[in-house]
Parts: C-alpha cells; sequence; structure tokens
C-alpha cells in the first residue's frame, strides 16, 4: 500500500465515476438554465454560526457533523455540509432581494460531513443545488418537483418522488406535542438515540431507519392531519398541479428531513433499489429572516450527484477518437493533420509511443481509438492520410493539404 492514503471519507472522482458526474452536471445545468435559474459560486467556509442557526442546534449535522476549525484569529470556521444556508446567507448578505420581486439561484459543489462511510454516503460529496426566494406560491413547488421529476426521467432512472407538507408556525407546535405525547407511550420501542430526540425533535424520530422505532411509529399522529388552513390549501394546490402535469408522486405522512429550517412542503426522491435518496429538498419560509434578511418565503433542492451516479447505468457514446501514428521523419506534417481533425471538432490523439504498425494498433486498442489516422513518408509526399476504421478495417485515402 502507498504510503499515502486520501482521507477516510474522501475520494478522488476520476475516469468513467467522473464521467457520468461531467454528464449529469451538464445535464441538469442545461435544466436549471431552461427554467431561468442563475449560478452563484458559493464558499466553501463558512462561520458555524451560519449553519448552526439555519440547519437547526438540535440536528445531526450540527451536533456531530461538521468539520469545523478556528482560524488564527480563533473564529470558529466550518466546511460548508449544505449549500442552502450559505446561499441564504449570501442573498442576504449582497442584498439579491432588492434586484428581482424573486431570485432563483444554483450552486454546485462540495460538501462536507463527518458521517460513517459507506456506499454513497461520504465525508466529501459533491451537491448541484437550486434555491428560489421570495415567493410563497405553490406553484413554486410544483415547478421544483416537476423540474426533479424531468432531470429523473431524462435519466431513465428508477426513483420514486415522495412528498410531504410539515406545516408551519402555526400549525407545528400542536402538531409537535400530539407527537411528542405519543412517543412517551411508545418510549420502551425507540432506540437511544430516539429517546434523546422524542423530546428535542421529536418529528426526526418518524423517519429513523431502525427496525423497532419503524413499527412504533406506524399508528404515530400524521402532520398532514394538523395542517392549518394555509398550510392545507398549500398542499392540495401543490397535488393539484403536479396532477395537472402528470408529475407521479407518492405522499409519504412520514417524510421529515434532517434540517430545521423546512416548512410546508418537503420532497426526495429515493432509489428504492438501493435504498437511498438522491435528491431532496423542501420549503423553508422563515430561515431568510432568521438569517437577517427580509421575510423572504424560499424553496429548493439538491441533488446528491455521488447517488445520483450509482444510478445511471450507461453514459451516451463518446465522440469517436482518431489517433494519429506517424511513421518516419513525418512528424511536422503529422502534427498538420492532427491539428486540421481537431479544427474539424474531431477528438484525436498523436501517438507518443515509438515502434511498428503492431505496437500503434496495440496502442490504438488500448486507447479504444475508433480510427487509426496513418501519416508514413508516402502520405507525406502525396499529400494525403491514410484513415483506418478500426471497427471494419476498412482503409481509405483522405487528400490532405495542410492550410497553414
Ligand atoms: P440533504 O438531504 O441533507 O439536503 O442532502 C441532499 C442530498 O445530498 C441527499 O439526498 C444526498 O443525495 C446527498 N448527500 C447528503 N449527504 C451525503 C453524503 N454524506 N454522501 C453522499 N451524498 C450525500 C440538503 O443538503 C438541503 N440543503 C437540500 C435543500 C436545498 N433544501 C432546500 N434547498
Amino acid at each position: 500500500m502507498p504510503e499515502f492514503q486520501s482521507v477516510r471519507g474522501f475520494h478522488d472522482i476520476y475516469g468513467e465515476e467522473l464521467k457520468k458526474f461531467r454528464y449529469l452536471s451538464n445535464l441538469i445545468r442545461e435544466k436549471l438554465r431552461l427554467y431561468n435559474f442563475e449560478e452563484i459560486v458559493l464558499p466553501v467556509v463558512e462561520y458555524v454560526e451560519v449553519f448552526q442557526r439555519s440547519i437547526g442546534e438540535a440536528t445531526d449535522i450540527v451536533q456531530k457533523e461538521m468539520f469545523t476549525f478556528q482560524d488564527r484569529k480563533d473564529r470558529w470556521l466550518a466546511l460548508r455540509p449544505e449549500g442552502t444556508a450559505g446561499a441564504v446567507r449570501a442573498y442576504v448578505q449582497n442584498r439579491l432581494y432588492a434586484l428581482k420581486p424573486y431570485v432563483k439561484l444554483f450552486y454546485e459543489g462540495p460538501m462536507f460531513r463527518y458521517e460513517r462511510p459507506q456506499a454513497g454516503r461520504y465525508r466529501q460529496f459533491h451537491q448541484l443545488g437550486a434555491e428560489v426566494f421570495g415567493s410563497l406560491e405553490p406553484v413554486v413547488d410544483a415547478e421544483l418537483i416537476g423540474l426533479v421529476y424531468e432531470i429523473l426521467s431524462e435519466l431513465g432512472v428508477k426513483v420514486v418522488i415522495e412528498i410531504n407538507s410539515i406545516g408551519c408556525k402555526v400549525c407545528r407546535p400542536a402538531y409537535r406535542d400530539a407527537l411528542s405525547a405519543y412517543l412517551a407511550g411508545v418510549e420502551e420501542h425507540l432506540c437511544e438515540v430516539c429517546l434523546d430526540r422524542k423530546d428535542r425533535n421529536p418529528l426526526r424520530v418518524l423517519d429513523c431507519k431502525v427496525p423497532t422505532c419503524k413499527s412504533a411509529v406506524k399508528d404515530a399522529p400524521k402532520m398532514v392531519n394538523f395542517l392549518c388552513e394555509e398550510c392545507r390549501e398549500h398542499y392540495s394546490k401543490l397535488k393539484e398541479y403536479l396532477n395537472a402535469m402528470s408529475i407521479p408522486y407518492r405522499e409519504n405522512p412520514n417524510l421529515v428531513r434532517g434540517l430545521d429550517y423546512y416548512t410546508k412542503t418537503v420532497f426526495e426522491a429515493v432509489s428504492e433499489e438501493l435504498d437511498i435518496t438522491v435528491i431532496a429538498g423542501g420549503r423553508y419560509d422563515y430561515l431568510v429572516e432568521e438569517m437577517g434578511g427580509p421575510p423572504t418565503p424560499a424553496i429548493g433542492f439538491a441533488v446528491g450527484l455521488e447517488r445520483l451516479s450509482m444510478l445511471v447505468k450507461s453514459l451516451p457514446p463518446e465522440d469517436p477518437l482518431y489517433l494519429v501514428i506517424p511513421f518516419g521523419d513525418v512528424l511536422p506534417y503529422a502534427l498538420q493533420v492532427a491539428k486540421a481533425l481537431r479544427a474539424e471538432g474531431k477528438r484525436v490523439e498523436v501517438s507518443y509511443k515509438k515502434g511498428g504498425l503492431k505496437k500503434q494498433l496495440e496502442l490504438a486498442n488500448k486507447i479504444r481509438a475508433d480510427y487509426a489516422v496513418i501519416v508514413g513518408e508516402e502520405e507525406m509526399a502525396g499529400g494525403f492520410y491514410t484513415l483506418k476504421d478500426l471497427n471494419s478495417g476498412i482503409q481509405t485515402r483522405v487528400e490532405f493539404s495542410p492550410a497553414f
């Protein structure tokens, strides 16, 4: 084993995985462009309070998953565990609300959480997230979920979109109380973590994965039955719009999400096959104000790129690859051929390997070239090159005169 290893949970991304990443990122960016989102590049490091205030003191992320450190002036900083908190901080700090009635932003980059690494779970992972600031209308929720559905359909991945409403300041307190009371009655079936959660953050007990907790909350009161008039109306409009757009979804009354800032609509795209959530989001109508901005309802989602990559089975075929093979004292001419082919938009490598035809064809095979462009002294003298289709073996002579 080499002396130096990457840090646990931090991985190198290359080869096929990176191709999937870039493919996903381009596809999602193109969708976001069609919905008129604008990119924002956010810092990887923020003051720790940005996350404590937004994600919530009682959440797993803030309590035990943040990478924090002190700078030289003893201020506590954190590597961002997610993008929404920083986006809200930036929205408020840069007074983006002054520009337009509502603002649609997206960001992409690494996030950091000190979680136990496992398949699809890393300590450095990548998200592409989108946020809409400034509208309380359920049409925004419907459009965002529609956008998520479009991404998933275009990729052809098998994922279910789950939705729920977790209410607002008006209706959630009564639900919290009802849930806490219920949980007190099933205490003996709860895991240790949930025993701790049941008073501080009872909603989180609803999505505990421990089987005894799962069955203990089966008959728990449901938030949907506690929604106030406004939240009920919002949720029913959302479903009406989703139905109108033929977007399939499943209502999951136990969907609560692990971050405290959510209100009303929450949603997740879940792969049942792998038992993972690949895209998640929801509304956070109070967060901008809590972070010092004007009251601004907002909603967003983030795609976990590592997770979504796991579901993408194949990539669209790449452009054909040309390998230019110089034989003899012909390099200047061969370079001109390569330059001309690239100028036509072709993907071209010049062989850096010395050796005869057999060695060169071995190289072509290894780099998975589709065409060999053979350039020998005869070719140079005659003003052409020999194009060999490596799949069919057919050779053709292509006239060539350097244009430069
Ligand atoms: P989240 O559910 O914490 O939400 O993360 C969103 C997605 O990031 C997850 O569904 C998953 O695909 C991916 N993810 C999270 N943790 C890891 C990990 N350790 N390794 C690999 N992938 C991971 C948020 O972060 C919210 N900011 C989403 C949002 C945006 N809500 C509103 N706007």
